[in-house]
């Protein structure tokens, strides 16, 4: 459980699914308004089976973390892992770090990677990292800020 008392984070249940969903599916949206992606958003439905599967199916893909408050989810974070990682540990790799337009500025994203952090370190991996686009300019603050390095990397893939 996480700090501030009017907020607190955990690991997602199905009973988030709902939120996830909602959540997932305005990350996209706004990602494709600011950096034009050409992702489409999904619809809800096809959305929440999706991360269904990818969190609690047979081969989980994911494991998310929710900030609540009041009973609501109100940002979240997926995680998955990177093997090997340095001396053949697993690394933890944070993918859309999510948090609701009205509820940013008052430490719920910091709080979340705090938490992924320490949940990181608790199962011993030995990094945690993420990736973000080069003009997100608010985010790049908060992982500076937060003591994240960005080493020299340049990211290579087939999109398939
Ligand atoms: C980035 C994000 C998760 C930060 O969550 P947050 O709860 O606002 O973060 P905190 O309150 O702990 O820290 C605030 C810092 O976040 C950054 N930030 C980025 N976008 C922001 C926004 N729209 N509003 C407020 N802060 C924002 C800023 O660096 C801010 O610090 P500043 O006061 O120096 O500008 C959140 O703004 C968000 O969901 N943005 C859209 C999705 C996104 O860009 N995710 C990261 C992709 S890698």
């Amino acid at each position: 459980m996480d700090s501030l008392p009017w907020f607190h984070i955990e690991r997602a249940t199905r009973e988030a699914l709902g939120a996830l969903a909602d959540m997932t599916i305005a990350n996209i949206a706004e990602e494709q308004a600011n950096w034009s992606t050409g992702e489409r958003p999904p619809e809800q439905g096809p959305a929440r089976r999706a991360i269904e599967t990818a969190l609690f199916g047979p081969e989980p893909a994911a494991r998310a973390f929710v900030a609540i408050a009041e009973g609501t989810p109100i940002g979240m974070a997926y995680v998955s892992e990177l093997f090997p990682g340095r001396d053949l540990r697993r690394g933890w790799f944070l993918k859309l770090l999510y948090v609701s337009a009205p509820r940013r500025g008052k430490g719920v994203g910091s709080a979340l990677i705090r938490h992924v952090r320490h949940a990181a370190e608790e199962a011993g991996a030995e990094r945690l990292e993420l990736h973000t686009h080069p003009d997100n300019e608010g985010a790049r603050r908060l992982y500076q800020r937060l003591g994240m390095n960005a080493p020299p990397r340049i990211v290579y893939r087939y999109d398939l």
